[in-house]
């Protein structure tokens, strides 16, 4: 129906706009209001510009486009009414046209694979790198991980739906000074490999924790730390075997909980990667380049606005965080040449980047605005049984936990295993966390994230399965072209036609989303589907109605069926069919 109404201002505005003008913004098109027996579909004027206009210019034209524009029995008028962002214009099309040109456009497109095309051609065969996850080794995976963790495996579902090429990578926190204070305590305890036997994370943390208070108390054990660590930067095999083992069993750990939530890393390409003699090179062409000085404590540091001078260089020859990632995104551009790079990391580490980036673009690297922070607030409050979470296994385990208990009292369960639990489990906590705009700190609560109606996981899973069984069990079956069902009769019908245009929203939604690296547009639709699906749930039986009322019927439930699983997907939700 856009597509028509796109061709049908381009038609009228022929002769004041360019055919390619009009042509990208067709897709432009919102539909929003649902007014039986018409719906009111809306095109802010100012899409039809290049440039700013002025009202007036804006009007002029919208006047051209309702004078000129030829009606039918599909789009049926066509005036200019004023909204918040500028004049629109409006088209009233025939809700029974639209129903039906809505539900057939969706099938054709899905048998595409995909309902948004031109995002497609932008985006595919597009090499797009995310740095995302990113734990300490040694340290706990804490709330900004697994703030992390989703919202990376989001984007790279998002981008491969598109058809780009996504290079997943996990920049493990495995290297530094800690690393030497480590190898001090643990050589100081006689800590040998199958002490890590069992549970590793949690002994590695505790020595951890246990090196750092004798690191912080004794100056001798904090010196043979930093010795340590020379020698681990020169590659000496002494000093790195037992980091060898750590992380090697940190990445097994790691990928154990990246399993339960579908995440495959395809490198975990650490700071350890970017050891001294690597770096040694770049180091070289930023002092030549006469940007890296020694500063009045021996330290060698460029300048960046608006921080001022920061240390890649310490007095004692170390190199710190900012160093290596100077190192690896110079590394990663030789490696993937890529369209973009995330670096998905919590907003306390905006500074950080900003001086990344600042370095980069004094290097003169011509990719510099490729590399994009995509950052996050804070989330407060997350605690388990254990007390205040720290491993991300020990709140996966927790929802599930009180998943299955609410799963038992539920009279509604269908499914009753530990998978449904474990996968209901981290629905909760992902829809919970995608509710709100990223960038926004948040309290986390058990009570809201689990609720089963309203604004939550357990809410679209439901609605999810519901859609599933109603395929199931309702008597008819689908053809495979669906053009002979009689689909435009459901458009007398305020619910079905409330459905549709929400159906007929999914471009726009993923367009925003990816526009804003946002997954909160999704939800937020998601959730407005659902609203509507289960006020069509309310009038539309399916169930022992003549066949071709429920054939129709059943085409708009399984476009919105298709559409929710879809979209759970790219939240990096398996969407369930029973629970
Ligand atoms: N390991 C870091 C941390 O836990 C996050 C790394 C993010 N990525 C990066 N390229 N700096 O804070």
């Amino acid at each position: 129906m856009k597509r028509l109404i796109a061709q049908k201002v381009m038609e009228a505005l022929l002769p004041s706009l360019s055919k390619e003008q009009c042509l990208q913004k067709w897709i432009k098109v919102q539909a929003h209001a649902q007014i039986h027996p018409r719906v009111k579909m809306q095109l802010p004027l100012r899409y039809l510009f290049q440039e700013k206009a002025s009202k007036e210019e804006l009007l002029q034209v919208g006047s051209e486009v309702t004078r000129r524009i030829e009606l039918d029995d599909q789009v049926i008028g066509c005036d200019i009414s004023e909204k918040d962002n500028g004049p629109c214009l409006a088209f009233y099309v025939d809700s029974r046209a639209f129903v039906e040109s809505t539900i057939l456009e969706f099938q054709r497109h899905l048998k595409m694979g995909s309902c948004i095309p031109h995002l497609k051609r932008e985006w595919s065969e597009k090499t797009v790198a995310i740095d995302f996850s990113s734990p300490n080794i040694a340290k706990p995976f804490h709330m900004g991980h697994l703030r992390s963790t989703i919202l990376g495996a989001f984007l790279g579902n998002l981008f491969e739906f598109l058809g780009s090429r996504v290079v997943r990578i996990n920049y493990l926190g495995d290297w530094g000074t800690q690393f030497g204070i480590l190898q001090e305590g643990m050589y100081r305890e006689g800590t040998k490999e199958e002490d890590f036997q069992g549970d590793p994370l949690h002994t590695l943390y505790q020595l951890y924790v246990h090196a750092n208070q004798l690191a912080d108390t004794d100056p001798q054990f904090a010196e043979r730390g930093r010795e340590w660590f020379t020698r681990m930067e020169k590659g000496d095999r002494d000093a790195l075997q037992l980091w060898d083992v750590i992380r090697t069993l940190s990445v097994q750990e790691f990928q154990k909980i990246y399993d339960r939530l579908g995440i495959k890393f395809d490198h975990y390409d650490g700071e350890s990667l970017y050891n001294k003699s690597w770096v040694e090179g770049i180091l070289e062409d930023l002092r030549r380049a006469g940007l890296l000085m020694k500063d009045d404590k021996g330290r060698e540091v460029v300048s960046v606005s608006p921080k001022g001078q920061v240390v890649l260089v310490k007095s004692d020859g170390s190199l710190v965080y900012l160093t290596r990632d100077v190192a690896a995104a110079m590394d990663r551009w030789e490696r993937f040449h890529f369209h973009r790079m995330f670096y998905v990391i919590d907003n306390s580490q905006a500074q950080h980047i900003t001086s990344l980036v600042e370095i980069l673009r004094q290097k003169g690297v011509e990719w510099v605005d490729r590399c994009i922070h995509v950052s996050f607030g804070r989330l407060r409050g997350l605690s388990t049984r254990k007390g205040t979470a720290v491993f991300l296994d020990d709140i996966l385990d927790e929802a599930k936990l009180k998943m299955k208990h609410q799963q038992a009292l539920s009279p509604t369960t269908r499914d009753y295993t530990e998978e449904v639990a474990d996968n209901l489990g981290i629905t909760a906590v992902i829809i919970n966390d995608f509710k709100q705009r990223r960038t926004k700190d948040y309290d986390f609560s058990w009570d809201r994230a689990l609720q089963s109606t309203g604004e939550s996981g357990i809410a679209l899973q439901y609605a999810h399965s519901r859609l599933c069984s109603l395929e199931e069990n309702c008597g008819v079956s689908l053809p495979n072209q669906w053009e002979s069902l009689s689909l435009a009769d459901l458009g007398l019908n305020p619910q079905a036609t409330l459905l549709a245009a929400q159906l007929s929203r999914v471009d726009e939604v993923m367009e925003e989303s990816v526009a804003r690296l946002e997954p909160c547009i999704i939800v937020k639709y998601l959730f407005s589907l659902r609203d509507a699906v289960n006020k069509a749930f309310k009038v539309l039986q399916v169930k022992g109605e003549e066949e071709a009322t429920a054939m129709a019927r059943l085409a708009l439930f399984t476009s919105a069926r298709h559409i929710l699983a879809q979209l759970l997907k790219i939240l990096n939700i398996t969407p369930l069919r029973k629970m």
